[in-house]
């Protein structure tokens, strides 16, 4: 469950796994271990964690000789508390403690008192070296760069869950990098809280453009991609390599959160809807074609009609290719927890219409402008319907084509023929 940086977490664990012998099974029913892997960024994810460990209680009381754990966001948030909901947990751990999974794992085996592991301050996790082709047969893959955030946005949980931001050593991504592209990963995507303030400076300064420069060199690498930046943090600097780096793919995530300045600085983002545009302004100026995504929320505390339309505005005129939308929702601990002024389920649910119907036509709108456009998919495998081959744009956007299968991870050129919100489609050229 979560983000990609739970994805991330979740290979790291099954590779340590496979490493010790373990197989991975499609139905959790006759599984020796479970695991699970939870979000707490808002409320529904919670719910959903829960709901899944409702479920391997089930499983465990039938069969009280496996192990059951949980790890991740909410682990961390909950700790000692989760096994009081859910007695038959046998590990908690939290994002910040997943390097001693092996450890624990040895321990869990042995039999013995379930283990709580939520010390925040751990390193970012080091990736085992072995299960080598763990990777193989996909064309993408991400690298965790950094850990954590210091930023405290009012209304985010991730700093108290995810600890301070700590970099990883440009050495050991860069080791990362050539490891993945050796099993034929051809689009490496650098994940970090805030990929901007990712900083080294032991024996080399480096900054996170340096970095970009450094993994654009890796050989066979085609595309490289990073998210989230923060646009405090969007430097000129960073915005200079999309004009200047092959490979880096002409997309960026650049969540704005909300379009009324009011808002944005009881949210605590520290800048302005104007200095936002400012950023998009200088983006499209090095690439127009620049590929932008963001995050927006509704229903801030205190945030009223004209905020809102605030944000549509914004919507309006970023125009952006795609937008992930959500209801805002009360995190325990953060400072909007503690502000009054909530607004209601019901009009947080009737915005939240709103703004996605406006984007979902800006989205069919920009798509179909590539219709007649002659454009590189890198190619990933059959499309969801399984008919026709699937892959993804520079830009991110997928498109299905019709073609026999032996061009998987490969580059190849397709004509766009019909746009649709979510996807593509078009003939190899
Ligand atoms: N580090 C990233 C965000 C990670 S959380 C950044 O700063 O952009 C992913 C998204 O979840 C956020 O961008 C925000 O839109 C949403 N989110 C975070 N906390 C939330 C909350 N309490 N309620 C609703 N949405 C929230
Ligand atoms: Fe949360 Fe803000 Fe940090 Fe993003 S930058 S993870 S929204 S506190
Ligand atoms: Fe969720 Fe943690 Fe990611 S709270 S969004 S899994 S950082």
């Amino acid at each position: 469950m979560g983000c990609q940086m739970n994805e991330y977490d979740s290979d790291l664990i099954a590779r340590t796994l496979v490493s010790e012998g373990y197989v991975q099974l499609k139905e959790p029913q006759s599984a020796d271990l479970l695991i699970v892997n939870t979000c707490t960024v808002r409320a529904k994810p919670e719910q959903k964690a829960y709901s899944m460990l409702g479920r391997m209680s089930a499983i465990k009381k039938k069969r009280p000789e496996i192990k059951m754990a949980v790890i991740g966001c909410l682990a961390q948030e909950k700790g000692a508390g989760l096994i009081k909901r859910f007695p038959l947990l046998d590990l908690v751990m939290g994002p910040r403690q997943i390097d001693r999974f092996k450890g624990s794992l040895r321990l869990l085996e042995r039999g013995g008192n379930p283990i709580v592991a939520t010390d925040s301050k751990g390193r970012p996790p080091i990736p085992p070296t072995d299960a080598s082709s763990y990777f193989k047969g996909r064309t993408s893959g991400q690298i965790s760069i950094m850990e954590g955030c210091n930023n405290f946005c009012s209304y985010c949980i991730v700093p108290y869950v995810r600890g301070r931001e700590i970099s990883r050593s440009p050495d050991s991504i860069l080791e990362e990098a050539v490891g993945l592209v050796s099993q034929d990963v051809r689009d490496i995507t650098l994940l970090g809280q805030n990929v901007n303030s990712y900083s080294w400076n032991e024996g080399e300064s480096y900054g996170f453009p340096r970095l970009l420069k450094l993994l654009s060199g890796v050989k066979g690498l085609l595309r490289l991609r990073f998210t989230t930046s923060h646009p405090k943090d969007l430097s000129d600097e960073l915005i200079k390599c999309f004009g200047e780096l092959e490979n880096l793919c002409p997309h960026i995530h650049l969540p704005f959160q909300a379009g009324s300045n009011k808002v944005l600085s009881e949210m605590r983002r520290r800048y302005t809807r104007e200095d936002y545009l400012l950023l998009i302004e200088k983006l499209r100026k090095v690439n127009p074609f620049i590929a932008i995504t963001s995050d927006v929320m509704v229903g801030f505390p205190g945030e009223d009609d004209n905020d809102f339309q605030d944000t549509l505005d914004l919507v309006r005129s970023v125009r952006f290719d795609g937008l992930f939308s959500f209801k805002y929702s009360d995190r325990k601990g953060t400072l909007a927890e503690k502000m009054g002024k909530k607004v209601s389920e019901a009009e947080k649910s009737s915005r939240l219409e709103v703004l996605q119907s406006l984007q979902k036509q800006i989205t069919l709108e920009k798509n179909s402008q590539l219709k007649d456009k002659v454009v590189a998919v890198l190619v990933e495998g059959k499309s969801k319907r399984g008919d026709q081959m699937s892959g993804r744009t520079s830009s991110n956007k997928i498109v299905n084509f019709n073609s026999n299968n032996n061009n998987i991870n490969r580059l190849v050129k397709v004509k766009i023929k019909s746009a649709f919100v979510n996807s593509l489609r078009g003939e190899l050229v």
